[in-house]
């Protein structure tokens, strides 16, 4: 059943983060949704602009109709990830998604409210809610690289002026993330006082975390073994710090990266093993069971998994 992502987050707030996991094909769509039945999770389902334009926008929309039908019991709500103004009003319009992200923080602080007002405007008036991004995250969004020694934190006093303005519903802000799978060389965790400062300035706002992947380094390990050639040696965020940041705001949290990973591994260590094998469904198969595991520990680690029931309930109210 598709909710809205307010439903989602007046449930998790303060108490666990809802897992938002990007997707681009079927056998992701099927290993996400066994994954967080396996957990009794629910879930945010995103889709970038890239993954919309991987095939077609409506391929994609019908596997997730169709994974609706097939497993009933699940609860998720269906997210544009990092959007620009005219796909956030594709998606707006469509009548498909529960919320957008517009994310116009590459932009000046007063253009990005002005350009998250409009969107949140439309969005509101069809029913849909939106997050805003304040804040620079190293690593690479999309085709916008931002060097990670610029990398700045969202100041929390800039946070609540740009919340009052823009009309924005929960919002992305730069706590010490950044995306993709070479993340940070030294220990450095979230900035936790960042975080409880934001969370002090804006009480019961849904804070989202991008770039939250932990890059396993034994998942690193197994690719290079079988052939690929990722720099070793890159940690993501602590897996232990999920629940931690949940506690203080953080509502949704963002993994693509580690479910890439696991594709990759499955099928390298596939054809490695099986190098006269040229079955699609022989790797498809065993990548369908690895995500669903995969969701299902992330799921454990927010401390979403096991809430189903209790939001099922909650939706009644
Ligand atoms: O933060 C971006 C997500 O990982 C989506 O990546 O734009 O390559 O689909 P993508
Ligand atoms: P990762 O690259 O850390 O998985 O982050 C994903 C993300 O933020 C999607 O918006
Ligand atoms: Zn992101």
């Amino acid at each position: 059943m598709i909710v809205t992502t307010k439903e989602l987050y007046d449930h998790a707030y303060g108490q666990y983060a809802v897992g938002a996991y990007n997707i681009n094909n079927l056998e992701q769509t099927m290993g996400l949704f066994r994954g967080n039945i396996q957990s009794q999770s629910p879930f945010i389902i995103q889709l970038s602009k890239g993954a919309r334009g991987y095939t077609d926008k409506r391929m994609l929309e019908g596997i997730i109709r169709s994974a609706g039908e097939v497993f009933p019991e699940a609860i998720f709500a269906v997210h544009l990830d990092h959007g620009d103004e005219q796909t956030c009003y594709d998606c707006i319009d469509s009548g498909f998604y529960s919320s957008v992200m517009i994310d116009a923080s590459h932009e000046t602080f007063e253009e990005n409210i002005a350009i998250t007002r409009r969107v949140s405007q439309r969005a509101h008036d069809n029913g849909i809610s939106v997050e805003a991004e304040l804040g620079m995250l190293g690593g690479v969004e999309e085709d916008i690289a931002v060097d990670e020694d610029n990398a700045c934190l969202t100041n929390p006093d800039e946070a609540k002026e740009f919340v009052e303005k823009s009309g924005c519903d929960s919002l992305a802000v730069a706590i010490g993330t950044s995306h993709g799978a070479y993340k940070f060389t030294g220990g450095q965790g979230l900035h936790f006082n960042r975080i409880e400062e934001i969370q002090k300035i804006l009480p019961g706002f849904p804070l989202v975390m991008h770039g939250s992947s932990s890059v396993p380094q034994d998942e690193v390990r197994r690719i290079n073994a079988a052939g690929g050639q990722l720099k070793e040696g890159a940690k993501g965020v602590d897996e232990n710090e999920y629940l931690p940041a949940a506690k203080l705001g953080v509502t949704k949290v963002n993994i693509d990266t580690d479910g890439r990973l696991v594709w990759t591994r499955v099928h390298r260590e596939f054809f490695s093993e099986k190098p006269e094998d040229f079955d699609l469904r022989g790797p498809g198969k065993i990548f369908m069971q690895a995500y669903a595991d995969f969701i299902a520990h992330k799921n454990e680690m927010l401390g979403s998994a096991g809430q189903l029931d209790d939001v099922r309930e909650s939706l009644k109210k």
